[in-house]
């Protein structure tokens, strides 16, 4: 299997610390998604979206632990159970917001991932097909997000 990226996420953050764990707690975080020129043909159509779903590499993601703590508690969770970064084959997901193009560099909201970050891919958020109402939160149900302790993965 071979992925190569097909752009570069720019973001406001460059360390773990201060980047915020999902777009919920960061709506207002500006970012620059650069696609590169030989793709930008595929973003035809592109603007008629509010919302997109990025799919990126964890370049800088730690040691892989299948069952463990997350960013929102201490109790041990499995890692498909779980958004943490450190994980098998790396690939973040985020929904953000698309507040305009730029030729090949989408101007959007709501990035929770850090500065440079490799984009493996780019699709439209489509509530028909996307939104599921009677989803469940699961564990994660009434938890709240608490500041990292330093140095945590
Ligand atoms: C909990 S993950 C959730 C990311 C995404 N919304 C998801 O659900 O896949 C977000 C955290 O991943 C870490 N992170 C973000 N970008 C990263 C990167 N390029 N390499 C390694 N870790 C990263 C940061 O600590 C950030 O707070």
């Amino acid at each position: 299997m071979e992925i190569e990226p097909i752009g570069i996420i720019h973001t406001p953050f460059s360390s773990k610390e201060e980047c915020p764990i999902q777009p919920l707690y960061s709506s207002d975080s500006p970012g620059r998604v650069e696609i590169f020129v030989n793709y930008e043909a595929g973003l035809k159509d592109i603007e008629s979206f509010f919302h997109l779903y990025l799919i990126y590499q964890f370049d800088r993601a730690g040691l892989v632990e299948l069952v463990r703590s997350t960013f929102l508690d201490d109790e041990p969770h499995g890692i498909y159970a779980s958004r943490h970064p450190c994980r098998p084959n790396s690939i973040g997901l985020s929904i953000v917001k698309l507040i305009r193009r730029e030729n090949n560099i989408l101007i959007v909201e709501g990035v929770d991932m850090l500065d440079n970050t490799p984009l493996l891919d780019i699709k439209p958020y489509i509530p028909k097909f996307d939104a599921i109402v009677s989803a469940s939160e699961g564990w994660t149900a009434g938890k709240q997000w608490r500041p990292k302790p330093e140095g945590r993965e």
